[in-house]
């Protein structure tokens, strides 16, 4: 299967250009519940066979396992989508300090920008923050800058995006974009597909497969078992043979997308979505995309629009 590089506007020499389809998301490396030794063995598993992996000192973990697999494999060291948060410019340096020198890494292959507070406001105001993500990439420590949002932050990236400042340095949006969630709002969406801006889908398979989603007893705070039950009669209605083949076609043939990040705990779970990548499969059925996507625009009108910081 390949992404579909034609309905984005990147230049030619832009690092995102070669991230792989499916990207392996590291979380699950930090459950503190499985042993050290078969989370490293996941990790070994997964960087003989995925070029591109996303990660964060947050995850718990994580950077343990990492750090400890990249020293004992040099040669199969993957490049690295890094989440770097901040209020401010010097914070976000800091954490590309950590997280360089926790995994004994050169450069953050592509940093994930999560701006907020003083930082949210110098950047979309196209003040000095700009010139500084200018000079990290510029010192080699930054591949590329990709701008994460949320719906809450939506308007950060939607200001952004309307007014054109650091275009040059933001090259694509990384949201939670699978069949379950769709964390650009609606207004951001068009736009970001308007003007032929890059998505880094976050969350491949959302959470997990829907039918054990959909199963869990109601609860009015548990919107994702909501969702689930919406969206079932659409995914009975497929040809997939799974919710990973489902959810990854779905994604991919998604104008704008050029990878998916998933995590997984174990080989077999790895292997499934490698499995869709070897599919030659002709593009996601139409009628179901319109189907999934009615359901996206709903959720985000309804929900995601009036959600409370990380509350979702
Ligand atoms: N704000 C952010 O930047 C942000 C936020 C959240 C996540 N992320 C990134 O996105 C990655 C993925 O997020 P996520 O783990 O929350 O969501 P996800 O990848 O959509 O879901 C992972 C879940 O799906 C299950 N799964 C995977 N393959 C499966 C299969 N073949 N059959 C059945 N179940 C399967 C996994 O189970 P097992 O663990 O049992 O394999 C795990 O419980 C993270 O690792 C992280 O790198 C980024």
């Amino acid at each position: 299967m390949k992404r579909n590089p034609s309905q984005v506007d990147l230049p030619v020499e832009s690092i995102l250009n070669r991230l792989d389809p499916y990207v392996f998301g590291s979380m699950s490396l930090g459950h503190e519940d499985v042993p050290f030794e078969t989370r490293l063995s996941m990790a070994r598993y997964a960087m003989e066979r995925c070029g591109w992996f996303h990660t964060s000192h947050k995850y718990g973990s994580t950077m343990d396992v990492l750090a400890q697999a990249f020293r004992e494999w040099p040669m199969r060291i993957p490049k690295c989508i890094f989440k770097l948060s901040g209020d401010s410019l010097d914070e976000v340096r800091r954490q590309i300090d950590l997280q360089l020198e926790k995994l004994g890494v050169e450069q953050i292959s592509i940093g994930q920008l999560h701006v907020g507070g003083a930082l949210a406001a110098d950047f979309n105001a196209g003040g000095k923050c700009l010139d500084g993500l200018r000079a990290i990439k510029e010192e080699g420590l930054v591949g590329a800058f990709t701008l994460e949002v949320h719906p809450w932050t939506s308007h950060i990236a939607l200001d952004h995006l309307r007014g054109g400042q650091g275009r040059d340095i933001i090259e694509g949006y990384s949201f939670y974009f699978n069949p379950l969630q769709r964390y650009a709002l609606n207004d951001l969406f068009a736009l970001v597909l308007e003007t032929r801006r890059p998505i880094l889908s976050i969350r491949t398979v959302g959470g997990g497969p829907v039918e054990k989603q959909a199963a869990r007893p109601e609860r009015p705070e548990d919107f994702m078992q909501k969702r689930s039950a919406e969206l079932l009669p659409v995914y009975a209605q497929s040809d997939c043979a799974n919710w990973v083949d489902f959810s990854m076609n779905f994604v991919l043939s998604q104008p704008g997308v050029i990878c998916t990040i998933g995590s997984c705990s174990t080989p077999a779970h790895l292997d499934d979505y490698l499995a869709v990548l070897k599919q030659e499969r002709p593009s996601f059925n139409p009628s179901l995309t319109r189907k999934i996507l009615a359901l996206q625009t709903k959720w985000s009108d309804e929900k995601d629009v009036h959600a409370p910081e990380w509350s979702m």
